[in-house]
């Protein structure tokens, strides 16, 4: 088992698996009373939210169905214009419905500024937003989380589902990637 402290090839632990683990079941108890008695869509926005998908809903005790949305961001190198484009949209309606997107980490607002502003265009019933990370001081947009795991300093983590140019994702900690120099966001 990994520490908190611990550095291998280049990987800190900023978060481990089991702080992550206690975090997601307290999201989950929270919206289990906040949604009781209603149906919920998840919406994971792939592919960064699919491991907090997974471990999220299994906790979940409602009527829940999931959908999937994928986007991406358009720039020059390795910074990103800020430009937010649909790469695949849901599949199912959500007009009348409780949707919760669920992504891995709120960074400049950007993305998720862009898929609220999507998803209320179909009128769903409610629609809230559960992000495992939010980077406050990185934002760009006035959005928040109304479910967050941690809040985290602005430096580029992987792991959990989170990558640095795809790798990485199947950690089962959240790290920081040292070294990793000028990073994609
Ligand atoms: P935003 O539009 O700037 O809020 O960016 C959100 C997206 O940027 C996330 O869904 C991630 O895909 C990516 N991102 C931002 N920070 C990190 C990070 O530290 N590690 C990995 N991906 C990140």
């Amino acid at each position: 088992m990994t520490t908190a402290t611990q550095t291998t090839s280049g990987l800190r632990v900023m978060i481990s698996r089991d702080e992550i683990a206690k975090r997601v079941h307290e999201i989950a108890q929270q919206i289990n009373k906040d949604y009781a008695g209603e149906k919920v869509v998840l919406v994971g926005v792939l592919k960064g939210s699919c491991l907090f998908l997974s471990d999220l809903a299994r906790q979940i005790a409602l009527d829940t169905t999931f959908d999937f949305i994928s986007v991406s961001s358009y720039g020059q190198g390795k910074i990103s214009s800020g430009e937010v484009k649909l790469a695949k949209d849901v599949d199912t309606p959500l007009q009348g419905r409780n949707v919760i997107i669920v992504e891995d980490i709120l960074d400049t607002g950007l993305t998720l500024t862009y898929l609220t502003k999507l998803m209320e265009a179909s009128q769903p019933k409610s629609l809230k937003i559960a992000a495992l990370l939010d980077k406050p001081s990185r934002r760009l947009k006035p959005i928040q989380a109304d479910y967050f795991g941690f809040k985290i300093p602005d430096e580029f983590v992987v792991g959990y589902g989170m990558d640095y140019a795809e790798r990485y994702r199947n950690l089962p900690d959240i790290c920081v990637l040292e070294n990793a120099g000028e990073t994609e966001r």
